[in-house]
C-alpha cells in the first residue's frame, strides 16, 4: 500500500508531482474555499500525511482521527492552527514554512507602513477617481518615514528583516522581543526596550510576534493611549494579537493617526467591518507572504518535509522536536 497524503487546498500539479512518484495523493478542488471541517476529519482518518493551510483548525479532532497519520506540513510560518501538544502525543511530527518566506513578508510589511505613512492607497484612488485638479501644498500630505523611530514587536526572522528594511531608511530602531537579539542589534543598530517603553517612543509600531496565549489580545485601547497621537501602527502577525475594536476606537477618537493590517481576528473580513469605514486605514487580505517564487517555494517546503517523514527521514522544518524521540 502506498502512503496517502491528502492537500486541503489546490495547489499546482507540478509542485506536487514529487509527491505523486510515491504516495497517493488526494486534494481539495477549492483554490479559494477552505476544506469543510467534516471532510479534513475524515480524509485525517485516512491519511499518512497531510499538508495544511493556515485557515484549517489542526485541532486534536483532527490528529486523533486515524491510526497512521505521521505528519502534518503546514503551509505558513505561523502554527497557531495547529495543536502542538495533541500532535506530538500522537507522534505526529508537524513541520513549517520559515525562512522561505522571511524577505518577502518583510518587503510587504515595509511597503504597507509606507503605504499607510505616505496615503498610498488614498492617493491612487484620488487620481483613478478624477479629483486632482492641480498640485497644492499639502495635497495628500503624509507623516515621513526616514529618521523616525519605528518599534518592531517581535524579533523573529521576519522582524530582523524588518529591521534591515528601516536600516536602509535611516529609522531609529527600537524593538521588543522575549530575548535580547544582540548580532541585530549590532547589525541595524536596533536597541532593545521594555514594551511600554516601545509604544510610546515609536512613530512606528510594527507586530511580528506570532499569536501564543501570551500575545492574544497584547495590543489594547490602553496601549493604544500610550502611543504618539501621530503613531502608525502596523500588524502583519495573526489578527487576534490585537483587540480591533480597540484599535477602531482609538483611530476614531484620533489617538493614533493611521494603521496598516495584513491580518484580522476573523478573516476574511468585508466591506461592513467599521475598520474599513476609516480612511486612514490600509487592509490587505493576508498578503504577507504572497509572492509567486515564496508561495511556491513554501510550498515546496511542505512537499519536501512530508516525502522526508514518509521516507524516514527528519524533516527539514520540524516544529515538535520531541517528535524526534518517539521515531
Ligand atoms: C505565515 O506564513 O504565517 C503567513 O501569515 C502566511 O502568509
Amino acid at each position: 500500500m502506498r502512503p496517502y497524503v491528502y492537500i486541503t487546498r489546490k495547489l499546482s500539479d507540478t509542485v506536487i508531482a514529487p509527491l505523486r512518484q510515491k504516495f497517493t495523493v488526494n486534494m481539495w478542488g477549492h483554490e479559494e474555499i477552505p476544506v469543510p471541517k467534516d471532510v479534513l476529519q475524515s480524509e485525517a482518518k485516512k491519511a499518512d500525511g497531510l499538508l495544511t493551510m493556515l485557515t484549517d483548525a489542526v485541532d486534536e479532532s483532527v490528529l486523533s482521527a486515524g491510526q497512521q497519520l505521521k505528519v502534518v506540513a503546514n503551509m505558513a510560518v505561523g502554527y497557531d492552527n495547529v495543536d502542538i501538544q495533541a500532535a506530538s502525543r500522537e507522534g505526529i511530527a508537524v513541520c513549517n514554512t520559515p525562512d522561505v518566506l522571511t524577505d518577502s513578508t518583510a518587503d510587504l510589511t515595509f511597503a504597507l507602513l509606507m503605504a499607510t505613512a505616505r496615503r498610498i492607497v488614498e492617493a491612487a484612488q484620488f487620481v483613478k477617481e478624477d479629483r486632482w485638479k492641480s498640485w497644492s501644498p499639502f495635497l495628500l500630505a503624509g507623516h515621513d518615514i526616514h529618521h523616525k523611530t519605528i518599534g518592531i514587536v517581535g524579533m523573529g526572522k521576519i522582524g530582523a528583516a524588518v529591521a534591515r528594511r528601516a536600516a536602509g531608511f535611516e529609522m531609529n530602531i527600537l524593538y521588543h522581543n522575549r530575548t535580547r537579539k544582540t548580532e541585530i542589534e549590532e547589525k541595524t543598530g536596533a536597541v532593545y526596550a521594555s514594551f511600554d517603553e516601545l509604544v510610546e517612543q515609536a512613530d512606528f509600531i510594527v507586530c511580528l510576534t506570532p499569536l501564543t496565549s501570551e500575545t492574544r489580545n497584547m495590543f489594547t485601547r490602553n496601549i493604544f493611549q500610550k502611543m504618539k497621537r501621530t503613531a502608525i501602527f502596523i500588524n502583519a502577525s495573526r489578527g487576534p494579537v490585537v483587540n480591533e475594536q480597540d484599535l477602531f476606537a482609538a483611530l476614531a477618537a484620533g489617538e493614533i493617526a493611521g494603521s496598516g493590517l495584513d491580518v484580522f481576528e476573523q478573516e476574511p473580513i468585508h466591506s461592513e467591518h467599521p475598520l474599513l469605514t476609516l480612511p486612514n486605514v490600509v487592509a490587505l487580505p493576508h498578503i504577507g507572504s504572497s509572492t509567486i517564487e515564496t508561495r511556491t517555494a513554501m510550498m515546496k517546503l511542505c512537499v519536501d518535509n512530508i516525502e522526508a517523514v514518509l521516507t524516514g527521514k527528519r524533516p527539514k522544518t520540524l516544529i515538535n522536536k520531541e517528535w524526534l524521540q518517539k521515531v
